[in-house]
């Protein structure tokens, strides 16, 4: 009789396991694995302490949504992030989502680069499975820390039919962001994440609400994987400023860069005595592409910068740090101006 009940209460718990999806979670460091000195320490506190089976012991209501397993990738605070890091993250990911028994990615990020890595998962990954990248302001120590909610809504995401081919997502504070739009805006808040073209929805008690869908290519339909990626292009990125000298630009020609991204003020703006700078690194061959340091709006291509006739480069809306992203992916494919703007236009 017993046995028989055992049994009963066996297969019961069996059957609802497999009735739930699978969620593998990657943890990486930052602030939802931080810990502070004492519950007032809601900005003191050091990134990148707690692994990852204790972040998801601490959050029992995960197993009312999924199956969920963690493997600890790193446990870095993400302003350490390299290009390598990069790779080696994205290239678990896509060995992930490859398998039968995975329905879903979380990723735990430090937020100070969660916008790079996400955008990079969506360029480079081949997949329509959700893939949800997820940090905190607060760590998991603090009053009101934010984290647990994220990863569960997260979780929640990357356990869901309907995140399926919307690219990489990123949920933060109750919101559903696209991994490519989203930068972190507000350093020391809770609400520090926004695009400027919105959110895609929100998750609210285990429900997601869909708003609006991606329209640039990603993921499943990108033309870049990460299976035939075994390094980035060196991309880096000159921040521009009233009284800027162009030594910095000849310093970034010398470091063996393949692009550089120019963060100018308003429309991309380049100073007068820094085009003859840009101009000479495109002529050793490197190719130059005209970022906006303005949070909103996006660069015009030969607007108050003749770029056809500098062979230069447009980041359309993507910030610095974004198109520092795209121009390594892409120049692992392509060095043609034409080819590199498409791309620009496209993802
Ligand atoms: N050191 C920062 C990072 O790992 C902490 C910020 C955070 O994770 O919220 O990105």
């Amino acid at each position: 009789m017993v046995a028989g009940l055992a049994l009963t209460a066996l297969t019961t718990c069996a059957l609802a396991q497999a009735a739930k999806p699978n969620v593998v979670v990657l943890a990486t460091g930052g602030t939802i694995a931080g810990a502070g000195a004492s519950a007032i320490n809601s900005a003191t506190y050091a990134a990148a302490k707690v692994p990852v089976d204790k972040l998801l012991a601490g959050l029992p209501e995960l197993s009312n949504v999924a199956n969920v397993k963690g493997e600890q990738v790193f446990q870095i605070a993400s302003e350490s992030f390299t290009n390598d890091n990069l790779l080696t993250l994205g290239r678990r990911v896509s060995a992930l989502v490859k398998q039968a028994d995975v329905d879903g990615v979380v990723v735990t990020h430090g937020t100070d680069t969660l916008e790079e890595t996400a955008y990079f998962l969506n360029l480079v990954i081949h997949t329509n499975k959700p893939i949800v990248v997820v940090g905190s302001m607060r760590p998991g120590t603090a009053l009101s820390a934010d984290g647990a909610l994220n990863l569960l809504n997260a979780v929640t995401v990357a356990a869901s039919k309907d995140a399926a081919g919307k690219g990489v997502l990123v949920t933060m504070n109750d919101e559903i962001q696209s991994g490519r739009d989203v930068s972190k805006s507000v350093n020391i808040k809770t609400e520090a994440f926004k695009s400027q073209w919105g959110a895609l929805g929100m998750v609210v008690e285990g429900k997601n609400y869909w708003f609006r869908a991606p329209v640039k290519r990603h993921t499943a339909q990108s033309e870049f994987n990460i299976d035939s990626i075994s390094t980035l292009a060196a991309v880096d990125i000159v921040y521009s400023y009233g009284n800027v000298p162009r030594t910095l630009f000849d310093a970034a020609g010398k470091s063996g860069i393949q692009a550089l991204i120019h963060g100018g003020p308003g429309n991309g703006s380049v100073a007068d005595r820094i085009v003859p700078a840009l101009q000479e690194l495109r002529q050793q061959g490197i190719q130059v592409i005209r970022s906006s340091r303005v949070p909103d709006g996006f660069v015009l291509r030969n607007a108050e910068q003749p770029d056809d006739k500098y062979d230069w480069v447009v980041a359309h809306d993507l910030k610095p740090q974004k198109a520092r992203i795209l121009a390594a992916v892409a120049l692992t494919q392509t060095r043609d101006t034409k080819e590199l703007q498409r791309i620009f236009w496209q993802y």
